[in-house]
């Protein structure tokens, strides 16, 4: 399929970016009347991050932006997916309006936009304002009329030049790190809690897309991270497991919010923590959509195993490439996954709003470069996979590499670098890697560098 002489022209129209999150770049948390999130609380709860490493400074990018888009340009990116720090917004999480939290993005999307790059806004990437922790959270049923006040204010302040609106970056990592697993911001460890705050985040989803359509004239949609799940062997045992697997992390959202209902699976994964949902909760969550964000980054061979949660465990491939994260390099997944998705949900819009590697970067050689081949190959098979997606009818409209810029990691701290950018973390100095001006190559050829072979 992707021999020589291959033509990976991409559509007309079709969007070249990177992506970044509020809270992995932002530092300055507290900065000019900001309120705590939950991950700068998390972040300074001892024991809770690797090296008890925080956001506080990350690549200090609230106060270099106007460098950052700077490169950005330089690079040759024509959109920028960024998410809005709600604390930022409204420090208590509703009420209050901070005009100088406004301020901040409403001049960051002037620069993005006087520099010829679109932005794609994401509301919420998963770090609350810490004073709507304190009332449940995701767990309280009004978290849906919080966010969808938070998202109002946004609208209605950057609707005029931000054309492209997220409400949530994958549900499932708030919930299965937050409230299953806890090893994300709050950290709690319930299964009785994680269906409950997964509904609230989906009924919030709708409520913010019910008050986009009332202020805002453009696009919105919903950002998940979704990995195909395939069978470890052709046994009953593990074609259920797979099933389980596949319900719980790739179905649980992208169902109530195209097609109004759960998976059955979920009632059996959760068994007795499993409520009833009331009907009209399904009118909420099902919302038109312009389009669907998918995350993508790996796959997963599955097979039944009950010392795994959901009687499923992962089989690592002998002959696999792992990156740093101990994620396989599959790209074929992602051509799999957007089959899938075309069929399942039909013919959506689709965006990838994020796919890239954390992998081992040697250190700054003499000359400033930074030689990511790795990277580079990752993104190359990656960008060829969504080339054969579109060429067998997924309308993909675009593709968001992550990370602009080494970045913070949640809990891993600054252990892993994903960025097409290296970041001093001393000295906040960038350095693009091999792969962004790769990157930017294969962007100025609208996909037709992809053909060429990997550059040495
Ligand atoms: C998240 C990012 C994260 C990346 C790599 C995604 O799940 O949206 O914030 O850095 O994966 O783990």
């Amino acid at each position: 399929m992707n021999g020589p002489g291959k033509d990976f022209q991409f559509p007309k129209g079709f969007l070249w970016g990177a992506a970044t999150a509020a809270h992995q770049i932002e530092g300055s948390p507290l900065a000019d009347g900001a309120g705590p999130s939950i991950w700068t609380r998390f972040a300074h709860t001892p024991g809770m991050t690797m090296n008890g490493d925080t956001g506080d400074v990350a690549c200090d990018h609230y106060r270099r932006w106007q460098d950052d888009v700077k490169l950005m340009r330089e690079l040759g990116l024509q959109a920028y997916r960024f998410s809005v720090s709600w604390s930022r917004i409204l420090p208590e999480g509703s009420g209050r309006v901070n005009q100088a939290g406004l301020d901040f993005y409403s001049r960051l999307v002037d620069a993005l936009l006087e520099n010829g790059i679109e932005p794609l806004l994401t509301l919420y990437h998963w770090d609350l304002p810490a004073a709507l922790d304190d009332r449940g959270g995701w767990l309280n049923r009004d978290s849906a009329d919080w966010f969808a006040e938070y998202g109002s204010v946004l609208y209605r302040a950057l609707d005029g030049r931000v054309k492209k609106w997220v409400t949530l970056n994958e549900p499932w990592v708030v919930t299965d790190g937050g409230y299953l697993h806890g090893a994300l911001a709050p950290g709690h460890r319930s299964k009785y809690e994680a269906p409950i705050a997964s509904h609230n985040l989906m009924r919030a989803h709708g409520a913010a897309v019910q008050a986009y359509r009332a202020e805002g004239k453009h696009e919105i949609g919903l950002v998940v991270n979704i990995e195909p799940k395939y069978p470890a062997s052709d046994s009953a045992a593990d074609a259920a497991a797979v099933a389980r697997a596949h319900a719980y992390m790739n179905e649980q959202y992208l169902h109530p919010a195209l097609l109004g209902r759960y998976p059955v699976q979920l009632q059996e994964i959760f068994g007795d923590a499993w409520p009833q949902w009331p009907d009209a909760d399904f009118d909420l969550i099902r919302q038109p959509l312009d389009f669907v964000g998918i995350n993508y980054y790996t796959r997963s061979v599955t097979r039944a195993d009950d010392s795994y949660p959901l009687n499923a465990g992962a089989v690592r491939q002998p002959l696999g490439t792992y990156s740093e994260t101990g994620w396989e390099v599959f790209p074929q997944g992602l051509t799999d996954l957007l089959l899938w998705f075309k069929n399942t949900y039909g013919d959506i819009p689709v965006y990838i709003t994020e796919n890239g590697a954390a992998f081992f970067d040697p250190p700054v050689a003499e000359e400033g470069r930074i030689r990511d081949p790795l990277r580079i190959d990752y993104l190359r098979k990656h960008l060829r996979a969504i080339h054969d997606a579109i060429a067998s009818g997924v309308d993909v409209r675009g593709y968001m590499a992550w990370s602009l810029l080494d970045n913070l990691e949640w809990s891993l701290g600054y252990s892993k670098r994903f960025g097409i950018v290296h970041v001093n973390y001393d000295s906040q100095q960038r350095t693009p890697k091999d792969s962004a001006l790769w990157y930017g190559r294969v962007i100025a050829s609208h996909g037709r560098h992809l053909a060429d072979p990997l550059p040495d």
